[in-house]
């Protein structure tokens, strides 16, 4: 199977998705629920451009005896690269697939585990999303991170303690779907953390937490005195609202804001090494990607999704060869050019 039959194969399976070539947010203009952005799709449109206009400067006159190593430390374990599985859920809800939401939930993390990578686990209007997500968590011995939804903090401390139970390397809370019309549509609203709910929180497990859905400096340093062990610059996808900022413009201003007291995790229209090599010039850690994993799922289960891991990581490599870089923190400021004007 190559990469082109998967995105061919997942375009036959999904109604509500295109599957385009590339994924940047115009065909799905407001579809959400759908895989698109809210509204006009601006807040999504806006993460892509901005990955764009920023350039890399080649820089091939160094000693690469040690070759790349895109190597890193996360969550106390090595993960073979910079890049891991967003959560998603909707196989049905939101692609429209006729892949189950087992088949399509197991696709994201044994591909993201055969990669020597982790995906995050996804949470949502139907229990099943969250279950399933537990379920694939054991089945790669821990090496996944189911995310829960803000709901009241009885419930995502017993949501907790599965993901414990289940061996996770570390749990995650995406606050900013208490903006999500999936959850309202569907009767199960979900309301904003306050930073005493979150601390509670973080002191209920000793697993490292992650806080999901957050752009703001002032919110990344109320993460890190709240003692999170991370955060994900994140708009959902765009589809919280239409006019969010691009997310990789936050990251300097985040970075700035905490040091390096917190893990700074970032998504939103990263699609290819190139862009990955830019959210990491720009100061984060690591990045999540969304729907081309989704796409990569349901057009080939683990095996596509090891394949597009694989591809993604080969073109950070590639970026990293003729940029003078042999390791991921050689990967500075420097070596981009910022062509955005906010
Ligand atoms: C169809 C779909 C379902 C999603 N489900 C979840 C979810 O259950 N939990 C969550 O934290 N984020 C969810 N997200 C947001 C993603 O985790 C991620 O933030 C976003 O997709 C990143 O943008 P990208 O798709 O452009 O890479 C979802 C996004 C999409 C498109």
């Amino acid at each position: 199977m190559t990469y082109q039959e998967v995105l061919d194969n997942a375009r036959s399976h999904c109604t509500k998705c295109k599957v385009c070539p590339e994924c940047n947010g115009y065909a799905c203009k407001g579809k959400v629920p759908g895989p698109g952005g809210k509204g006009d799709g601006k807040s999504f449109i806006n993460s892509v451009q901005y990955l764009k206009n920023i350039d890399i400067m080649m820089d091939p006159i160094y000693d690469n005896t040690a070759g790349q190593d895109t190597s890193i430390e996360l969550f106390g374990k090595t993960l073979s690269m910079p890049i891991m599985g967003a959560p998603c859920g909707g196989s049905n809800l939101n692609f429209g697939s006729d892949v189950s939401e087992y088949d399509f939930i197991k696709g994201q993390a044994f591909g993201a585990q055969a990669a020597g990578t982790i995906g995050f686990t996804p949470d949502g209007p139907i229990d099943e999303f969250f279950i399933h997500g537990i379920e694939l968590t054991k089945q790669v011995g821990g090496m996944a991170i189911p995310t829960i939804k803000p709901w009241k903090n009885e419930r995502i401390i017993h949501h907790i303690r599965l993901a414990e139970e289940a061996g996770a390397v570390a749990v995650c809370c995406d606050v900013d779907s208490a903006g999500l019309i999936n959850l309202k549509l569907m009767g199960k609203p979900v309301d904003p953390k306050s930073p005493k709910d979150l601390e509670e929180l973080i002191a209920s497990t000793s697993l490292p937490f992650i806080i999901k859905g957050v752009i703001t400096p002032k919110a990344v340093k109320l993460a890190a005195d709240l003692g999170a062990y991370g955060v994900v610059i994140s708009t959902h996808g765009g589809r919280i609202i239409a006019d969010a900022p691009a997310t990789a413009s936050m990251i300097v201003e985040c970075r700035k804001a905490v040091g390096n007291r917190l893990k700074i995790f970032v998504d939103g229209g990263i699609r290819n090494g190139g862009d990955v090599y830019k959210c990491l010039a720009l100061g984060a850690d690591a990045v999540l990607i969304g729907r081309p994993v989704c796409h990569a799922s349901i057009g080939g289960g683990a095996e596509g999704v090891e394949m597009y891991l694989n591809k993604i990581q080969s073109e950070l490599v590639d970026n990293m060869l003729i940029t003078g870089c042999n390791t991921l923190s050689q990967i500075t400021p420097d070596k981009i050019r910022n062509r955005n004007t906010y």
